[in-house]
């Protein structure tokens, strides 16, 4: 669904389908004066908040039509962090039928928040795409054993700092935890965290349908956080957004951004080699105990679309707190 977003001169989002209601014009090629939309074709005018029509210049004195009957598809939204989360339920398709009585309702579930624990803090956003469905996206996210493999890099780890781990992991709505623990002695960044606040390191991670991570770190009163969500583009295309905040001092933006651009390329450059693989369709295996956040994935998504279907609460793959040991 293609949609127009922008915003007003208010700073408020807005997100219309890109369509307009006269004969399907994208809006997107028509003008935007800060509160209205106009349809590059005939110059009917939308307001861009609430997607009603406030002008067809091409009635007469004589025309009845009444214009505020008229609506362009629109959707809830709200920004937050840098991003615009749209609300486009699946049971509101029929919404972009167009008609008032059909609209999709002003308000959806919160939209998303990254979690910040100071006033000050530093913020940034990454993204890049995987050319492969968003399945493979997301178990990559949660996947513990190719870091040794994909992520060798001086400042992070080399390949000889492989050891057995052992987590703890737990159930969460609509996803699962990896409990508060502190992490791998073989990274160099935690290492420095630690001598610098002169306390522990607790790292939290957590994966919550339908698509995102979630990781929070703290040390005394110095922490990062961050979130990753996967997106469908196409079957065979998604995306990575990347959004992270910290209040630690001695590590600038564009640091930070030269680390993650290289983590992100390096798995972006596996699974672009893996999608030659997939094209032909093998059989693939998911192993215990490094797999098992995939298996709980696939378990919850299925899950989820089945408590859908039938209106039964959703059952959840885990029945408590579980302990993974894998090498990595
Ligand atoms: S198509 Fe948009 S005003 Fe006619
Ligand atoms: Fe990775």
């Amino acid at each position: 669904m293609p949609l127009v977003l922008g915003r007003t001169s208010e700073g408020k989002a807005f997100a219309m389908r890109d369509s307009c209601p006269h004969r399907g014009m994208p809006l997107s090629y028509g003008h935007f004066d800060g509160q209205t939309v106009e349809c590059g074709y005939h110059g009917w005018r939308f307001d861009a908040c609430t997607a009603r029509c406030v002008e067809v210049p091409s009635l007469s004195s004589q025309d009845k039509l009444k214009v505020d009957r008229i609506f362009a598809g629109h959707y809830p939204c709200e920004e937050r962090d840098g991003y615009v989360w749209v609300y486009m339920a699946s049971r509101d398709r029929r919404a972009v039928d167009n008609s008032p009585d059909t609209r999709v309702p002003e308000t959806g579930p919160d939209a998303p928040e990254l979690p910040v624990f100071s006033k000050k803090y530093k913020i940034t956003h990454l993204a890049c795409e995987l050319p492969s469905h968003v399945d493979q996206g997301i178990i990559g996210l949660m996947d513990p054993a190719h870091g040794p493999f994909v992520h060798q890099s001086w400042f992070w780890r080399s390949k000889h700092s492989i050891h057995e781990k052992q987590k703890q992991f737990e159930p969460i709505p609509y996803g699962f935890r990896m409990s508060p623990h502190s992490p791998s002695s073989n990274s160099a960044p935690y290492q420095l965290l630690k001598r610098i606040t002169g306390e522990g390191v607790t790292t939290t991670i957590d994966f919550v349908l339908p698509n995102m991570r979630l990781e929070e770190i703290h040390s005394g009163k110095m922490w990062f956080s961050s979130r990753a969500t996967v997106t469908p583009v196409r079957r065979d295309l998604c995306r990575i957004d990347f959004v992270a905040a910290w209040n630690l001092p001695f590590l600038p933006v564009f640091l930070f951004r030269m680390f993650g651009k290289t983590f992100l390329r390096q798995d972006q450059e596996t699974m672009i080699k893996q999608a030659e693989g997939l094209k032909h369709d093998p059989k693939l295996m998911l192993i215990d105990d490094a797999d098992r956040p995939a298996k709980w994935y696939f378990a919850l998504k299925a899950n989820l679309l089945e408590s859908r279907r039938t209106g039964a609460k959703m059952e959840h793959p885990m029945t408590g707190p579980v302990t993974l040991r894998w090498r990595s």
